[in-house]
């Protein structure tokens, strides 16, 4: 895909269903009795790898469109060992989940994923898991997927993570469904809680206090019907484009802004961005907003500590809009993003300086200093998608031509996206 500068950007639009929201949609249904229906589901590869695991363990999942699931789930002890190995693709969510979900099957399954996949570290849902009861392997002894998980009766455990990961409370959280008392998890910091608030829409017990969850076993989990918000995490593009890009002006409808997930739109607001935050009434626990955007002169700032978890996917967009801000900006507690789809500090300082950027990679983080115009430059987005959808916005206030190699990965989590930002540019 090629890129190049444009005058402005204008224009609404929705953006995809949150990725989070929708495979959790699917797992919970899976494992609740009874129809689930989902709308505003994402059809992204990732959300479609975990429709594929969960029909292979004998749930019936019709795609009545691509937006729109109609899930016959069957209940806590309703899987069945699957034939042969599990592919969880591109999809941390789907492995780190689905290990917690597998913890408490009495059968054995083996699953892995794409050649990223299989580099992310899996220690972190092993050693808690573990602890729980489970018998979890990792094939090549080196802590990452292919796993072969043997499901027992687990028991409840307090486990404190060393990373605020929604993936790894969430695997153990889903684990405690089966255990044979409570489980609790404490993390260093408040990572995002839609497991906690959909798995209480389907009638379980999760209660949290401070930065601790905990779940009571056993739950009866009734089918239901869940709305999908839009995808902050792909709202974030257009949101950064809007500021950066002069003459613009973008609203974005009915985003998903879960104080565990608006991270990003602090930093806007941190950053000088003129942007208007529109909340419009929501059906679930999931609190939505209409978002508008205008071009803006942005600062600098710095993001460490608690806001990390709140914006860690959108690190890579930030970054970009660091390049525009006036003074430096500093990234710092932000080590997970070496663990990412791609290592991202290592990807976006290499792209980000190729452009022209004045940025330094950090222990765990970043540091940019704004105010250097980027040039085009040939993109390598190690098939990450959250990396070509930031290159494909830098290319669109760079001088000169942007390249970007993989460009088609961003189909992980926004099909359509070069779709949409073309409708947009003036
Ligand atoms: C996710 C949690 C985050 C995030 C990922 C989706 C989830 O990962 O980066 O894109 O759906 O629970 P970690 O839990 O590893 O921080």
């Amino acid at each position: 895909m090629k890129f190049k500068r444009i005058k402005s950007l204008r224009g609404t639009l929705s953006v995809p269903g949150d990725k989070s929201i929708s495979h959790r949609a699917v797992m919970f249904g899976s494992l609740a009795e009874g129809l689930t229906e989902v709308e505003g589901f994402l059809p992204g590869a990732d959300c479609l790898s975990t429709i594929q695991c969960f029909q292979k363990m004998g749930i019936s999942i019709e795609e009545k469109s691509p937006t729109s699931l109609l899930i016959h789930g069957k209940g806590l002890q309703g899987l069945r060992k699957p034939d042969g190995i599990l592919d969880t693709g591109n999809s941390g969510t789907t492995t780190r989940l689905i290990s917690g979900i597998l913890s408490g099957q009495d059968f054995e399954t083996t699953l892995t994923g794409d050649a990223s996949i299989q580099k992310r570290p899996m220690g972190r849902i092993i050693e808690p898991l573990s602890l729980m009861g489970a018998s979890i392997e990792s094939l090549k002894g080196n802590h990452c997927a292919p796993l072969r998980i043997q499901g027992r009766p687990l028991h409840g455990i307090h486990y404190t993570t060393k990373t605020a990961s929604a993936q790894v409370k969430s695997a153990i959280l889903l684990a405690g469904l089966y255990a044979d008392s409570p489980t609790q998890v404490t993390e260093p910091a408040l990572s995002r809680n839609h497991t906690e608030l959909m798995l209480n829409s389907f009638g379980a017990q999760v209660q949290t206090r401070g930065t601790t969850a905990s779940i009571k076993p056993r739950p009866h989990l009734a089918g239901q019907k869940i709305l999908v918000p839009g995808d902050i995490s792909s709202a974030a593009y257009f949101l950064a484009a809007g500021c950066m890009i002069p003459d613009s002006e973008i609203r974005i409808c009915g985003v998903g802004i879960n104080p565990t997930r608006d991270g990003i739109l602090r930093v806007l607001q941190m950053m000088g961005a003129q942007i208007t935050i529109h909340p419009t009434e929501s059906e679930t626990a999931e609190p939505i907003a209409d978002l508008l955007v205008k071009t803006s002169e942005l600062r600098g700032c710095t993001l460490k500590g608690d806001l990390i978890p709140a914006l860690i996917d959108e690190i890579p967009i930030i970054a970009v809009m660091a390049c525009f801000a006036k003074g430096t900006t500093i990234i710092k507690d932000a080590a997970e993003l070496k663990v990412k789809e791609s290592n991202r500090i290592d990807v976006m300082v290499k792209n980000l300086s190729a452009m022209g950027a004045h940025i330094t990679a950090t222990e765990d983080g970043m540091i940019l200093e704004g105010g250097y115009p980027l040039h085009g430059a040939l993109i390598d987005s190690c098939l990450d998608h959250r990396i070509a959808m930031s290159f494909a916005v830098a290319g669109l206030h760079a001088d000169g031509e942007t390249r970007i190699l993989g460009a088609e990965c961003v189909n992980i989590s926004y099909p359509g996206f070069y779709r949409d930002l073309e409708r947009l540019c003036q």
